[in-house]
């Protein structure tokens, strides 16, 4: 069956026929794709096409597709049972493992997705500080619990709505909500509503506006608002932790937050998050504290060895620099096509995360990130899904470089690219 005819299938059994709103392609336009397979920096799909994939499962894969480390792993830890309920050495070592490489934290626990550590995180931020009020970022996006969809960005950006229907009126009071990289209106909400905060939460570098690194001196200058008020930090690093080095990037830039989210790629692929931190904060959570968070799945086995097998490939690879520079080049690619036709075009990267943003603005928060001419940017994913490259299927999302992509993969997307550009 082809891509359309499954689509067509699926809408009858999935809402929108998508498990996830951002695959339906509603933004870029078209029939999505489904995929049958997927190795190193490829994918094939039901159509029989091959793509070249810059989107990499929005985050988890950054060695690729199919690492055989990573299959070894699954299908070994597979064969001796998918779940017990029923804690395992295998836990022990993946929490030991990641407290080392980020000691930012001081214990972890471990989830299912990205949304049940930010959940646990801002629950546990409340349960310890005994205060209501979470200070949230203008299109940062924390996962799906219900106050975090205000002001939330990627997929309600991509729907054209801010938030979501469903969500109470009570949660979404609790939360205030800041321009990303605007420390002036963080410290005016401080000044009137610090004594009510539990928490500060921000993606250390936001994805889901499309990439946007934190201005010099932001994360510091949370850091000092949140001690000022006596709340906790925390940094959501659901995309940035284990991304831009073998470590979370509050360690990389000196900021230690009070908690950590991380998901994506310390799960290798399979759904598995984490909350982790200050050990008196981590001890209020249950059994240990009065905060309650539990999971039928948390640590399952399957999940735990396929993050184990990525944390020892990030170690013993440390593919950072190499993934850096391809990624450097596929920017620099993107700006000079774009500057040939002189179009309204940035790409933002850092590290082996890019936007290609259609505006002429930089991009440093929501409000500029909107300036984005999206129609050219559906233009341009559907042209570079016709010549065989995958990128993310909305303006506001961030492509990503894996350590199997090569130097011949960039100078291929960029060549297609400037022909794509040069069409809009
Ligand atoms: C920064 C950030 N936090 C949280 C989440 C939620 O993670 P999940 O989709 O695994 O629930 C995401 C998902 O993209 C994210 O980008």
């Amino acid at each position: 069956m082809n891509s359309s005819e499954l689509f067509e299938r699926a809408c009858r059994r999935i809402p929108g026929g998508v498990n996830s709103p951002v695959r339906a392609f509603s933004a870029v336009g078209g029939d999505p794709i489904y995929v049958e397979r997927g190795k190193g920096a490829r994918m094939w799909t039901s159509d029989g096409r091959e793509l070249t994939d810059f989107c990499g499962s929005w985050g988890p894969l950054l060695f690729g597709h199919a690492r055989d480390e990573v299959v070894e792993a699954v299908c070994k830890a597979a064969a001796g049972g998918t779940s017990f309920g029923i804690n395992t050495e295998r836990e022990v070592e993946f929490a030991e493992r990641i407290c080392r490489m980020a000691p930012c934290m001081d214990m972890v626990r471990l989830v299912n997705s990205g949304t049940e550590a930010t959940m646990t995180a801002l629950r546990l931020a409340r349960g310890f500080t005994g205060r209501r009020k979470i200070i949230k970022f203008d299109g940062c996006y924390h996962g799906h619990a219900d106050y975090l969809l205000v002001s939330a960005g990627s997929g309600l950006l991509t729907g054209g709505i801010s938030s979501s229907a469903g969500v109470s009126p009570a949660a979404a009071a609790e939360v205030l909500v800041a321009p990303y990289n605007d420390l002036d209106a963080v410290q005016r909400i401080v000044a009137r509503d610090g004594a009510a905060v539990a928490a500060i939460i921000v993606e250390p570098v936001a994805g889901n506006m499309g990439l946007v690194p934190p201005a010099g001196g932001f994360l510091a200058g949370l850091r000092a608002a949140a001690d000022a008020c006596g709340a906790l930090l925390v940094f959501d690093e659901v995309i940035s932790g284990f991304r831009l080095g073998p470590t979370t990037y509050g360690m990389l830039c000196g900021v230690k937050p009070d908690l950590t989210c991380l998901g994506k790629i310390i799960g290798g692929g399979l759904p598995l998050g984490a909350v982790g931190g200050r050990r008196d904060v981590m001890c209020a959570l249950a059994p240990l504290g009065k905060v309650y968070q539990a999971g039928t799945l948390s640590g399952n086995p399957v999940a735990v060895a396929a993050g184990l097998a990525m944390l020892r490939l990030i170690e013993t690879e440390q593919p950072y620099a190499g993934i850096a520079f391809l990624t450097r080049g596929l920017a620099d690619g993107l700006d000079a096509a774009a500057r040939s036709r002189d179009a309204a075009f940035r790409c933002a990267s850092l590290g082996s995360m890019f936007t290609p943003f259609f505006t002429a603005r930089e991009v440093t928060d929501l409000a500029t990130a909107k300036t984005c001419d999206t129609a050219a940017h559906a233009a341009f994913f559907r042209g570079m899904l016709a010549r065989g490259f995958y990128l993310p299927p909305s303006q506001f999302e961030v492509g990503f470089v894996s350590a199997a992509h090569t130097e011949t993969d960039i100078r291929e997307f960029t060549a297609a690219a400037a022909r794509v550009m040069a069409a809009l």
